[in-house]
């Protein structure tokens, strides 16, 4: 795809995203007031919202009207900031910036940050179950079952349980990957089937190879985050840099050092490519977006 063509393709579909989260998040001076700001404060604060671009893009790829997928983007984005609220308190990975702000945390407190996350949440499924599209109720039920499965504790929260316990840990090469696999790759599975579910999955090998570039981008996301953790200033991330290794996280870059964890996300971005191209048209946007995900600065 023309970069100018994605470009104005990715500012029309985020600005359907922002009006549909704005569209399903309750008010700011709906009781209880201070959650509600807490909500908005989260998810308002400028995310890259590149699960919201995979939906999209898969949802396109397989024929969907993008009318339709926004509310799948909507669930995704809404589960997303949920975990990043969560990972930032202090029983976790304890950071103070998220997105250039202070963290909800530190911005209101560790209860409110707490309950922001158990409100986002389910409010993505009722985003599912209501959302005004063609869908039909087996389509919804289809993305329940896809989404509650890719975030439980077989899931994203299982990764995030992993990499707790692993402070300190040595662990192989398949073992983190595995990690990182559940923790971030189960989301961007996820995203990309719920945008695919939008539309004609009739195909079992396109959606077979859609879930193959939906695993590498998501476990190749997390570990260009390893890297950007150990090389980008604080200022371009929007977070703490630096924060992995002061912690004793395992990661691509502490266990591997930054020189191979560089090698290995350049192998699994060739290994994406590959994957691209057997895809119906060569991916669509999908192509765009792992550029965005394999070449960024934060
Ligand atoms: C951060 O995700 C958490 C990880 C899985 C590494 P993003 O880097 O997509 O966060 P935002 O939404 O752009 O802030
Ligand atoms: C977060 O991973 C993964 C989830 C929130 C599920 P990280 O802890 O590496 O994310 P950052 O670096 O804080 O964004
Ligand atoms: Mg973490
Ligand atoms: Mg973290
Ligand atoms: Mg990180």
């Amino acid at each position: 795809m023309s970069p100018n063509f994605f470009d104005q393709w990715k500012a029309d579909v985020l600005t359907q995203v922002d009006l549909g989260l704005d569209q399903w998040l309750p008010k700011v001076d709906q009781v209880p007031t201070t959650l509600h700001r807490a909500m908005h404060y989260a998810i308002k604060s400028p995310g890259k919202r590149i699960r919201s671009l995979i939906a999209c893009a898969s949802g396109d790829l397989f024929g969907a009207d993008i009318e339709d997928v926004v509310h799948s983007a909507v669930a995704i984005e809404l589960v997303h900031t949920y975990s990043l609220v969560h990972d930032d308190l202090p029983c976790m990975d304890n950071d103070e910036l998220r997105r250039g702000k202070p963290t909800v945390h530190v911005a209101f407190d560790e209860a409110i940050a707490m309950l922001v996350g158990d409100a986002l949440q389910p409010l993505a499924f009722k985003v599912l179950v209501n959302q005004q599209t063609k869908l039909n109720n087996e389509v919804r039920l289809r993305q329940i079952q896809v989404l509650s499965e890719s975030i439980g504790s077989l899931g994203m929260v299982g990764g995030q349980a992993i990499d707790l316990s692993q402070i300190g840990m040595s662990m192989t090469q398949s073992e983190l990957e595995f990690m990182h696999s559940k923790k971030t790759g189960a989301l961007f599975l996820a995203s990309a089937e719920l945008g695919a579910l939008c539309g004609d999955v009739s195909s079992t090998s396109s959606r077979e190879l859609l879930r193959t570039y939906a695993h590498q981008i998501g476990f190749g996301f997390q570990v260009v985050d390893d890297i950007l953790d150990a090389t980008s200033p604080t200022e371009v991330l929007g977070k703490s840099a630096g924060k992995d290794l002061r912690d004793n996280k395992p990661t691509y870059v502490t266990l591997f050092g930054l020189d191979r964890a560089k090698e290995m996300a350049h192998e699994i971005a060739e290994n994406t490519k590959s994957t691209l191209r057997l895809l119906p048209k060569e991916g669509g946007y999908l192509d765009d977006i792992a550029k965005l995900v394999f070449d960024r600065s934060h």
